[in-house]
């Protein structure tokens, strides 16, 4: 029951604590072929960039780590975050406290470290933002303005995700181009327009190197920060333990995903493609797009037994404003954007990770919790 309560009432601080728990000693993960390929976008001739990853304990950040460490060096890749690190964060590569908020905190460690391209992951995510907008507001955007002004200040190269949540009720749905109307419902949404147009206006006003890529949700093992796509890795760890999983999505939510080793490529070819190569610097990147009764009859083909019901809750109304295909024809055009996995693959990876690396250890913590 603990590892389904977890899960269920799965808010960004939970999450993360669980994250702690579930994430010492387990293996790198990252094993896929394309990462050994994705070698073939760095010039070799040029001395490593350092960068620092804000944000850097959540989702994407950990995994994005061991993926720019292979291919940089351990000691050039800073990881950063508010949160308390595991064992295994510390022991792969600098781990330092950098609160976003902190603009001369951040400047300290920019020259400290003589850091040359940033990855700002700091961010409330859609669910968890319209929780608490005023914190959504300060994190969002003021930590935004920093890393940007920053960046700016000292010549880097700065990577800002943004999202399909960066689209509204007025965009057009199926297919949501690169360029069309925005006018996001939520704070999340709002905040990541708002990046994408500051750091659009940097680059040409000032010559900031600004790099962003608009992710669909995003799928790995690790538990998610509070997003409206996390039904797609939450039904994984119930599913696997419980045999059953409610679902706070209508059947026939239809919404762009990608798979984690897709999404790091993604970020990966983008940071190292030429200047000359992009036409812009906000691009759609997607792999596949599916509803929830088609990811479930997937996983049903290897885990038959699992029972799903359905439970709409006010996440239901942030997705009916989102993209259910995303066109992503200009970053395949510009600068050579490929995915690797579509759902049958996602599904195999996914049981297999998560039925390896997290379901002992929920059985041994449930153990533990019957005896207190
Ligand atoms: N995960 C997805 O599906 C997805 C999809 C599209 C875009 N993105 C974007 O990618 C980025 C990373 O997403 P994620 O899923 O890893 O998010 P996450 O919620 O898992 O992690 C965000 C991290 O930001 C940290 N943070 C919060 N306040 C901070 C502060 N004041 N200073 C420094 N760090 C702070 C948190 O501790 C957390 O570890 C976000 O910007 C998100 O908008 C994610």
């Amino acid at each position: 029951m603990l590892g389904q309560q977890l899960l269920r009432t799965m808010g960004a601080s939970l999450a993360k604590s669980f994250r702690r728990e579930v994430h010492s000693g387990r293996a790198l993960r990252l094993t896929s072929t394309s990462d050994n390929a994705l070698g073939r976008f760095i010039d070799r001739s040029a001395k490593p960039p350092r960068i620092l990853i804000t944000g850097g304990l959540g989702q994407l950040g950990t995994e994005c780590a061991k993926l720019l460490r292979k291919n940089y060096g351990d000691e050039n890749v800073i990881l950063s975050d508010i949160i308390k690190p595991v064992d295994e964060s510390l022991m792969n590569g600098p781990f330092i406290f950098a609160d976003i908020l902190d603009f001369k905190g951040l400047q300290k460690i920019v020259v400290n470290y003589r850091v040359d391209w940033l990855i700002h992951f700091s961010a409330l995510l859609s669910a968890v933002g319209e929780q608490n907008v005023p914190l959504a507001v300060r994190i969002n955007i003021e930590g935004l303005h920093n890393v940007i002004e920053l960046a700016k200040q000292y010549n880097l190269r700065i990577f800002v995700p943004s999202t399909i949540g960066a689209f509204g009720p007025d965009s057009p749905r199926n297919p949501t181009p690169n360029v069309t109307v925005q006018r996001p419902r939520t704070i999340y949404g709002v905040s990541k327009v708002h990046a994408e147009l500051l750091g659009e206006y940097y680059h040409h006003k000032f010559g900031l190197d600004f790099r962003c890529l608009r992710f669909p949700g995003v799928i790995s093992s690790d538990p998610p920060g509070g997003g409206t796509t996390d039904y797609a890795v939450a039904v994984f760890h119930e599913g696997l333990l419980h045999k059953r999983y409610e679902c706070y999505l209508e059947p026939h939510t239809r919404l762009p995903m990608m798979y984690i080793d897709d999404c790091l490529s993604a970020l990966f070819q983008f940071l190292n493609a030429p200047c000359e190569r992009l036409q812009r610097r906000v691009y759609n990147v997607t792999a596949m797009s599916f509803t929830p009764e088609e990811l479930f009859a997937e996983i049903k083909k290897h885990l038959p037994e699992l029972q799903v019901t359905y439970n709409p809750d006010s996440r239901q109304n942030i997705a009916n404003t989102w993209p259910q295909v995303f066109d992503d024809s200009e970053a395949r055009r510009d600068w050579g954007w490929q995915h690797e996995y579509d759902m049958e693959k996602l599904v195999v990876s996914m049981i297999q990770d998560v039925g390896e690396n997290f379901i002992p250890k929920y059985q041994r913590l449930a153990e533990v919790s019957s005896y207190v």
